[in-house]
């Protein structure tokens, strides 16, 4: 159920539809892996981000993507209304929906390969009207010019501007110094930043008050206005990591979107992006807020976070 005294969030971004094979390992540049079982599930950062908002999150939640007139799209539109995601589809281009090849291993670790498609025609003139958009959240799988575009009508809105900077690749100054929180891995924050071998150096060069980077199993960080933050992962039993991280953003913006701190949006957003590594697919991975919910309870996690200077 939707927390409808949160302003709303708007996802802008990408969607895809998945095709994703199961085998040993992820193969090698120049290797053939004989895998197992292949399936289909709606995909893309930018929608998988608006389904964890909307499902693991509880914020009224919009999605602005451009699809294909195809049955892929067809798939993407029935995933997003199963979970209350309002969508705006830019379809007038030509271009078919884009689709994702993923290699997810044994380990749950996966290998992704985008052609996009669509989302290539996602363009700054098809931004709706901000009214009661209190989050935007973008990525990097559309346009640079539309996402920088975005970031800015979102500041002249008054929206809080969350960037998920993946997949990785240099972003210009001038935008970053549009968003106000940033969430990235290592190696984003690696690109964006020199290196990352000090995190909090890292993350204090980047022009931005609030940083997440999330670390895999080893939970997340954040510095948030100087003070650094620091949240374990929820131990489960992975069985595939892919949209983990979009989980993880959605979730958090959610949290942020329902007026909570940023350490404890992290908390949650942590225990959404652990059960989504918990079931197969993207957004068929994105647990339901009852889950997280519980799994919150059931604290595998500490409950407050050690803040200190950086
Ligand atoms: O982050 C995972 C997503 O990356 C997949 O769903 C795939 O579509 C790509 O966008």
């Amino acid at each position: 159920m939707n927390d409808a005294s949160a302003g709303a969030v708007l996802v802008a971004g990408s969607a895809n539809l998945d095709y994703v094979v199961r085998a040993g390992h992820i193969p090698a540049p120049g290797e053939t892996v004989l895998g197992r079982d292949f399936a289909t599930h709606p995909g893309g950062k930018g929608a998988n981000q608006a389904v964890a908002a909307a499902r693991a999150g509880g914020v009224p939640t919009r999605l602005l993507a451009a699809l294909g007139r195809d049955p892929a799209a067809a798939v993407l539109e029935a995933s997003l209304r199963g979970a209350g995601v309002a969508l705006t589809a830019h379809r007038d281009h030509g271009l078919p929906t884009g689709v994702a090849f993923i290699c997810v291993s044994d380990a749950a670790e996966n290998a992704i390969t985008v052609a996009p498609g669509a989302n290539a025609a996602l363009r700054p003139e098809h931004l709706p009207p901000l009214d009661g958009v209190g989050h935007v959240l973008l990525q990097l799988e559309t346009p640079i010019e539309t996402v920088a575009a975005y970031a800015r009508a979102a500041r002249e809105a008054g929206a809080c501007v969350v960037l998920n900077a993946a997949p990785a690749r240099d972003v210009p100054e001038a935008l970053l110094r549009l968003v106000d929180v940033l969430v990235v891995n290592e190696g984003e924050l690696a690109l964006l930043a020199g290196d990352a071998a000090d995190l909090p150096a890292a993350m204090r060069r980047l022009p931005v008050a609030r940083v997440v980077v999330t670390l895999g199993a080893a939970g997340c960080v954040a510095l948030d206005r100087g003070t650094l933050l620091r949240q374990p992962a929820f131990a489960v039993p992975a069985v595939d990591t892919t949209g983990a991280g979009d989980t993880f953003c959605g979730a958090l913006v959610a949290a942020l979107a329902r007026g909570l701190a940023l350490a404890d949006a992290l908390r949650e957003a942590s225990a959404a992006s652990a059960l989504a590594c918990t079931a197969p697919g993207a957004q068929t991975g994105v647990p339901e807020r009852a889950q997280v919910r519980a799994l919150l309870v059931a604290g595998a996690a500490p409950s407050s976070l050690a803040g200190s200077t950086a």
